[in-house]
């Protein structure tokens, strides 16, 4: 068993109410440090969010525990580890994230921080860890998931994952647009997908989601869990009412963000089957994030996936027209998203691992666990 090193100190955050309270220090630290870790990693900024445009994130919410720590060394803050808690009824998982900066990779924090992971899910209740980590390219052996679709190198945070149980699940590939170009492609595109939905027409709103549209789009947030390709992970079942829309919008609208929603409506019922969401910081010349899109499994085979994800482009070029690109995130295996992406001229840019372990029965675990916990610091 490594020993961790002498100055390191795993400290709880406690979540301010603004970033100008007295007690923030922590927060902004951790925020400084999430930045710092993804710039590292992926080589470029896209992934930063000022300490103002993250808290909303931490609100108090039902649907979810979130815990997190700052990870200081001598003093220094160096990381932050977070696992969250889905209140789903029956649910069995946990997300963790431990993100280090580079150089102190390599001394033991990592395990240090990962015992507290796997305590924080036992004190749950809870078995089922999942985390997501880039892999940037690399030379040398790789790593492929079950599925098939993708590949990884087997670098330094496979290897610590591996090593702590966690198997390999799905590839994801982070993919890129310009937008300086002002999309010419996206206008055909656009074209022709509004030719084959007929029976569909696109609506749009801004968060916070107009009420008409409340239920619609609480009920296409439902299914992202069920509908979206999930290799061997296991997702809880969510239930979206009004109360849960307007927490998620807050998290959002309350940071001063933008995001706006593209959906397609079916003329014959009314009901919205299908939706793009598009989002951006306050600072309108960063990237943009592309969140969920999907189409209701009834309703697939229609150009709607082609035509909520153009139509939003083309409105978001009046919304944010200095943002550079694009940003999004697709399983491998996802070949009809990503037949869109790659029309539309997102291109790749990196690849992330989902992990996850299933932790032993407790009845069974209690000597592991006595022998796990003595490398870390706690809190
Ligand atoms: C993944 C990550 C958390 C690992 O942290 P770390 O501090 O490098 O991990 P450790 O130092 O505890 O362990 C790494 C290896 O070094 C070894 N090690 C530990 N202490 C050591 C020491 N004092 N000297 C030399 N090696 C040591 C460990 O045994 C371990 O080897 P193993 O995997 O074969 O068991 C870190 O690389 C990171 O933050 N990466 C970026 C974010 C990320 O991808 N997170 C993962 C999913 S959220």
């Amino acid at each position: 068993m490594n020993t961790p090193p002498a100055g390191l100190e795993i400290r709880p955050i406690a979540i301010p109410r603004t970033i100008g309270d007295a007690d923030a220090d922590d927060f902004i630290a951790m925020t400084q440090v999430r930045n710092l870790v993804y710039a590292e990693i992926s080589g470029h900024d896209d992934g930063r969010m000022t300490p103002a445009e993250l808290l909303p994130n931490y609100a108090p919410d039902p649907a979810e525990i979130r815990h997190c720590w700052l990870v200081l060394l001598d003093g220094e803050p160096v990381g932050r580890i977070g696992v969250d808690v889905p209140q789903e009824e029956g649910s069995r998982v946990v997300y963790w994230l431990i993100e280090l900066r580079r150089c102190v990779w390599g001394r033991g924090i990592g395990t240090a921080c990962y015992a507290l992971v796997e305590s924080t899910a036992r004190q749950h209740g809870r078995r089922v860890l999942q985390a997501w980590a880039e892999h940037p390219p690399a030379p040398g052996e790789r790593l492929q998931p079950p599925t098939g679709f993708g590949s990884i190198p087997l670098d330094h945070v496979a290897r610590f994952l591996q090593h702590r149980g966690h198997q390999l699940e799905q590839v994801e590939r982070i993919s890129a647009l310009d937008l300086r170009d002002g999309l010419p492609r996206v206008r055909e595109l656009c074209e022709r997908a509004t030719e084959a939905a007929a029976g569909y027409r696109t609506v749009q709103w801004r968060l916070p989601t107009p009420p008409e549209f409340v239920e619609g789009y609480a009920w296409m947030k439902s299914r992202m869990n069920t509908d979206a390709p999930a290799a061997g992970l296991e997702f809880d079942e969510e239930t979206w009412d009004a109360a849960r829309v307007a927490r998620a919008d807050a998290k959002i609208v309350d940071a001063g963000r933008t995001a706006l929603v593209t959906a397609a409506q079916h003329l014959e019922t009314g009901d919205l089957v299908a939706f793009n969401e598009l989002v951006i910081n306050n600072d309108l010349t960063e990237a943009t994030s592309q969140y969920d899109t999907l189409v209701l499994s009834s309703h697939r085979g229609h150009k709607l996936g082609m035509l909520v994800k153009c139509a939003g482009l083309l409105a978001w070029l009046d919304i944010a027209p200095r943002s550079p690109r694009v940003l999004t995130y697709n399983a491998e295996e996802n070949r009809p998203m990503l037949d869109i992406n790659e029309a539309i001229g997102f291109e790749p840019i990196g690849y992330e691992g989902a992990w996850k372990k299933v932790l032993s029965d407790p009845s069974t675990a209690a000597a592991a666990d006595t022998a796990g916990s003595s490398g870390s610091s706690g809190s």
